[in-house]
Order: C-alpha cells, then sequence, then structure tokens
C-alpha cells in the first residue's frame, strides 16, 4: 500500500540538528538550529521560569481543554507584549488573539485564515527567508513568491529594490515581514527603513504578515517591536506571529501567538472565531503548561523583572560572542566576510561560506552550521569561539 511513498530527505534544519546529536565527535559544536546556548553551552532555564514552574507544580490542578483560543491569561500578556500595554488598538479591542503551538503554528493558523478568506491572494517572502516560511504557506495552499532582500556582495540589506517590488505588487497581497533579528541573515531594516515602507504597503493596500519570533534578542523588547506597532498605529492590515521559544528558552514547550490587528471590536471578535475555526481544523486546542508558566512570568512584577533582566544578559552575551569571532577572524577572512559577524544582528548570521565550505566544517571539523551558510551565532561561547573561528579560516584558505 505505501510502496510509492518516497522518503523524505529531511529539513534543513531540523534534520542537521538531529544529525548533530548522533555526532560522537567530542569537539562538535552546534551552530545549525536557532537556539541559544549559554557560555557553558548548556541550553538555559530561566529563573523566572523555574520560580514559576515550582509554584505551578505546588498547585497541581485538573487539566481539561483549554478553549480553542487558548488560556486568556497568556492570550492578553502575549497581546500586550508585542503592541505594548497601552496601546490603544488594545484598550479598543480591536486586535483578535489567541494562543497557538509555537509561532509555527501561528503561520500555519494565519496561513489557513488568509488562504480561506483572500483566495486570491498570494505571498511574497524575503529572498532568502526562513526555510520554513515557504513550507508553511504553500502547504497551507498559498503561492509563495520573493521580494529582494539579502546583497551578499555587501552582507547587508537590497533595501531599495524591496520597495520597488513590494511597491508593484497586486492589491491584498501579502508581505511577510520579519520584526527583527532577520532569520537567516541577521539584517534588518533600520527605523527610518520602516518608516519608508509603511506608506508603500498602505498605497498599494497590502496586508503584512509580521513574524516577531526573537523579541528581545536585537536591541530590547520595545525596540524590537517597533514596526509591529508603527504598523499597527498608521493602519496598515496587519497579522502578528510572535512565539516565546527563544525569549523564554521555551521551545519545546511551543507557546506561540497571532494576532490581527481589526478596525473595530465587533470585526475583531468575527476575526478571533474564524481563527478558532482554523486552530479546531488543525489541533483543536493549545496545551496548557507552557502557556501558564509564560502568563505567571509575565503577570508577577517580580517575575517579570527578572525575566527580562535575563534576557538583556542573553542579548548581550550574544554581542560579545558576535565581537570575539570577528576579532578571531581578523586577517584570515576578507573584510566584508568578517564585517558581518558584528554588522548582523540577533541569533543569525550570514557567513557568506558556500555549500561546499559548510560541508567542509561539518565533517572535516564537527562544526554544524546551516547548508545556506546560516551561522546561529548564539551557539558560540568563550570555549568554542577560537576554535570555529579557526575552523573557518581554514576552509575558506581551502586549506
Ligand atoms: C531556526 O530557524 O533554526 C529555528 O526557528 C528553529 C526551527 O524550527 O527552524
Amino acid at each position: 500500500m505505501f510502496d510509492h511513498i518516497p522518503a523524505y530527505p529531511g529539513d534543513p534544519i531540523l534534520s542537521l540538528n538531529e544529525d548533530f546529536q548522533l555526532d560522537p565527535r567530542p569537539n562538535k559544536v552546534n551552530l545549525s538550529i536557532g537556539i541559544y546556548f549559554d557560555d557553558a553551552g548548556k541550553l538555559p532555564v530561566m529563573d523566572a521560569v523555574r520560580h514559576a514552574e515550582t509554584a505551578l507544580l505546588g498547585a497541581i490542578g485538573p487539566r481539561s481543554y483549554l478553549p480553542m483560543a487558548g488560556l486568556p491569561l497568556y492570550r492578553d500578556a502575549a497581546q500586550a507584549l508585542v503592541f505594548g500595554a497601552d496601546h490603544e488598538a488594545r484598550a479598543a479591542g480591536r486586535i483578535a488573539t489567541l494562543q497557538t503551538i509555537g509561532g509555527s503554528g501561528a503561520l500555519k493558523v494565519g496561513a489557513d485564515f488568509l488562504k480561506r478568506y483572500f483566495p486570491a491572494s498570494q505571498i511574497w517572502i524575503s529572498d532568502p527567508s526562513w526555510e520554513n516560511h515557504r513550507v508553511v504557506f504553500e502547504g497551507a495552499g498559498l503561492t509563495v513568491n520573493t521580494y529582494p532582500y539579502y546583497d551578499e556582495h555587501t552582507g547587508g540589506l537590497r533595501f531599495a529594490d524591496m520597495i520597488d517590488t513590494i511597491g508593484r505588487l497586486p492589491e491584498q497581497s501579502i508581505v511577510l515581514l520579519h520584526a527583527c533579528c532577520h532569520n537567516p541573515t541577521g539584517v534588518d531594516l533600520s527605523p527610518a527603513q520602516w518608516a519608508e515602507l509603511v506608506p508603500v504597503l498602505q498605497r498599494r493596500k497590502l496586508i503584512a504578515f509580521v513574524d516577531m519570533a526573537y523579541q528581545g534578542f536585537g536591541a530590547s523588547l520595545e525596540e524590537d517591536a517597533a514596526c509591529v506597532r508603527l504598523l499597527a498605529d498608521a493602519g496598515v492590515p496587519l497579522i502578528v506571529a510572535s512565539s516565546f521559544s527563544k525569549n523564554f528558552s521555551l521551545y519545546g514547550e511551543r507557546c506561540g501567538a497571532l494576532s490581527v490587528v481589526c478596525k473595530s471590536k465587533e470585526e475583531a471578535a468575527r476575526v478571533l472565531g474564524q481563527l478558532m475555526s482554523a486552530v479546531r481544523a488543525n489541533y483543536s486546542n493549545p496545551p496548557t503548561h507552557g502557556a501558564r508558566l509564560v502568563a505567571n512570568v509575565l503577570s508577577d512584577t517580580s517575575l517579570r523583572a527578572s525575566w527580562e533582566a535575563e534576557l538583556a544578559t542573553m542579548r548581550e552575551r550574544i554581542l560579545a560572542m558576535r565581537g570575539t569571532i570577528h576579532e578571531g577572524l581578523a586577517g584570515r577572512v576578507d573584510e566584508v566576510m568578517r564585517a558581518r559577524y558584528v554588522a548582523q544582528r540577533g541569533m543569525f548570521t550570514y557567513t557568506g561560506l558556500s555549500e561546499a565550505q559548510v560541508e567542509r566544517l561539518r565533517s572535516e571539523y564537527a562544526v554544524y552550521v546551516l547548508r545556506s551558510g546560516r551561522m546561529c551565532v548564539a551557539g558560540l561561547n568563550a570555549s568554542n569561539a577560537g576554535y570555529v573561528a579557526s575552523s573557518i579560516a581554514a576552509v575558506v584558505a581551502g586549506a
């Protein structure tokens, strides 16, 4: 019966991470998947999360199904973090927010909603974008196109080309944007560039779908969400997928949220209902545990302060590692290749390494980066950064 089923070629990120786990070499370094490791190379459990978890364990309660839209306290906290607690659209009750299974779940529920109510619309993602964006949107039946984004010659942004392409899209097209810490390139729009993009989206009557998986990893929680608030203030039709995987170090708990900014409270209620119907069709309702942890941390003043402080430390450590590898490569690779480690922001740097160089890094040096050349700099630490720099220098020299 299943003879005709072809083998799965694997996922460029998750399968490589699984290969890494099986690699027996003691000097292996995982810079593939977007996971933050601490300076000891360990996946951190944040203090605030540990406290919230201990409190939850002391008060284990029954676990019925959550509503299709998720835990109310979590939905409110997630919305406040994305838009700002005092945002006018929140006060007016015109943002439909629901809990989703991670950021990927938010993208899928949003994609299903768009496919159903904008059947003629196509989506444009950045070139390049997170590999799974295309998979999720095509999986929902949308046609996926790209707009120019990354300039491989400079390691920067092709902003003029990006604006030009977006400025010519058909009305009601969907434009997928990364709020901060662009995945995979680490190249973001500046505030001035966001301000230039907003009227183009408005004039062309486009739908902005913002993916914000790294809030707090670029600059601050507020600065990283500035573009979302700019778009909401301008009245651009706006959908936001957000995630607590990285900034709470809660990857496996799958804590995400989807928000749609509407014109009125009544419109938001209708939209929320249809998002719930998409959730029901996909997985019925979201899980309880991670959502309780996040909601309890965000709604408790002292736990929240502790979380924000620890997140700032993580962000600073990533910046320090960027500096370390930048120094380690001095005089060993050309300046265009070296400068990007400090110019790009967030968890990822697009190294500019070729597929063959990436393959040599893995097979000869046990250093794992993605085939595209994306490196997760959040996997660097004081003990491995020097080795990684030497390994890169060796494969670039062809030595
Ligand atoms: C990544 O880009 O590495 C992460 O977002 C993990 C994933 O699911 O791909």
